[in-house]
């Protein structure tokens, strides 16, 4: 520690974080000074001539400080796998397949894609699109040390489990210990993570696991204790549409404050033309399971404008709020209530992409992005 000499001054700076933050010739400057006068203590500065000249990268610095050290691992692979490969992945709650067809999306080549999932609605949407691409594990719980070992090796194990028993929006929610509840299926992702790390050996595993922004502090902070890291807040607003605030736990090279933001869309630029359909809202709020997700503001209302008439969204225009092809669930002839259920539940195609972007540099990719699954 330093301590400022100026008296009534009570500041003290960490030398560590000067060092790590600081250019090296101020910092020497500091230690050298004697008697030191702090940063917001000496007379002679002004903010436009400052005395405390920042390293050019000092915000990337900040935020590696509280990181554990991925992106030096994933610049060594980078170096090392000179030969890009397919990737290969396991998707836990795969629910609507949108990390494949985000990976597709990016022209990321998949080799393998194994998934958990148990619902039949979302299990039906997967086949229509991606039909054995897919390989369908079943229950997570029973995916076992040996399934593992015969899928081996895992390049990215993707992930959210359910939300309802964690969100502060559920007055009744069960936790994450409750075994009647879905909360404690998080276990199951950490346990996986764990087996695949081991059986995976020297090869490297990019892991990635979300789960919704509002839930208490106390649950975060076990799970932060389980993957070992503090989750990055991203809300879908910067990429899409909708306000949709997750917590991304991950090991990515990715810097959450520097994410690609491709182009402003608002909800009017996803409504449906030439039916003289106008949004009434620029971003709608978080869209869940829940019907009345989709009524905007206090007063509840309908975001939408149509001959004079206030509408909802359509089932089809919700899809392109969260970055799928339109009629992506149109299957089965699932109700538009049972597609919003699916849709309400998934992740948002647009932040997937801008995050796993950050894959493209270690994987076989052609770069030309499509929007087809
Ligand atoms: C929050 S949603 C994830 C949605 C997915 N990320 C997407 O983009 O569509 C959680 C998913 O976990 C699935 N699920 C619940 N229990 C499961 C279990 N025991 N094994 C596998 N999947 C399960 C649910 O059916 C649901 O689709």
């Amino acid at each position: 520690m330093i301590i400022c000499d100026k008296e009534d001054c009570p500041r003290v700076y960490c030398t560590a974080c000067m060092k790590h933050l600081l250019c090296p010739t101020t910092y020497e400057q500091v230690l050298r000074e004697d008697p030191w006068e702090c940063f917001l203590c000496a007379k002679s500065q002004s903010f436009t001539d400052s005395f405390v000249k920042p390293r050019t990268n000092w915000k990337a610095k900040i935020i590696s400080m509280f990181r554990t050290n991925f992106k030096s691992n994933a610049q060594q692979l980078v170096k090392r796998n000179r030969e890009k490969k397919k990737i290969r992945v396991l998707s836990l709650f795969d629910g609507l397949s949108t990390g494949l067809l985000v990976l597709l999306k990016l022209g990321i080549a998949v080799d393998k894609y194994y998934a958990s999932e148990i619902d039949p609605d979302a299990l039906m949407v997967s086949a229509t699109h991606f039909g054995d691409r897919v390989i369908h594990l079943g229950n997570v719980k029973g995916i076992t040390k040996e399934k593992i070992k015969e899928i081996a090796p895992i390049d990215l194990l993707i992930g959210g489990s359910p939300c309802n028993d964690l969100s502060l929006a559920n007055p009744a929610r069960l936790g994450l210990h409750d075994p009647k509840g879905t909360g404690v299926l998080f276990f199951e992702y950490s346990r996986i993570l764990d087996l695949v790390k081991k059986i995976n050996n020297k090869r490297h595993l990019f892991w990635f696991y979300e789960n919704v922004a509002s839930m208490p502090t106390e649950y975060r902070l076990e799970i932060n204790k389980h993957l070992g890291q503090e989750p990055d807040t991203i809300d879908s607003a910067d990429f899409s549409p909708q306000h949709r605030l997750r917590l991304y736990w991950h090991n990515l090279p990715l810097e959450p404050h520097s994410l690609p933001n491709q182009e402003q869309q608002d909800v009017q630029d996803i409504l449906t033309p030439h039916c003289q359909r106008y949004s009434l809202v620029k971003k709608i709020r978080t869209v869940t399971t829940k019907v009345n997700s989709l009524k905007q503001g206090k007063l509840a209302l309908k975001p939408i404008l149509m001959k004079d008439e206030t509408d909802s969204l359509w089932i089809t225009e919700l899809e392109e709020i969260f970055g799928f092809p339109r009629h992506y669930t149109d299957v089965k002839n699932l109700s538009a209530t049972k597609r919003q259920k699916l849709i309400g539940k998934s992740w948002s195609v647009q932040t997937l992409t801008a995050i796993f972007r950050s894959l493209c540099p270690f994987f076989e990719c052609n770069t030309t992005e499509t929007n087809r699954p």
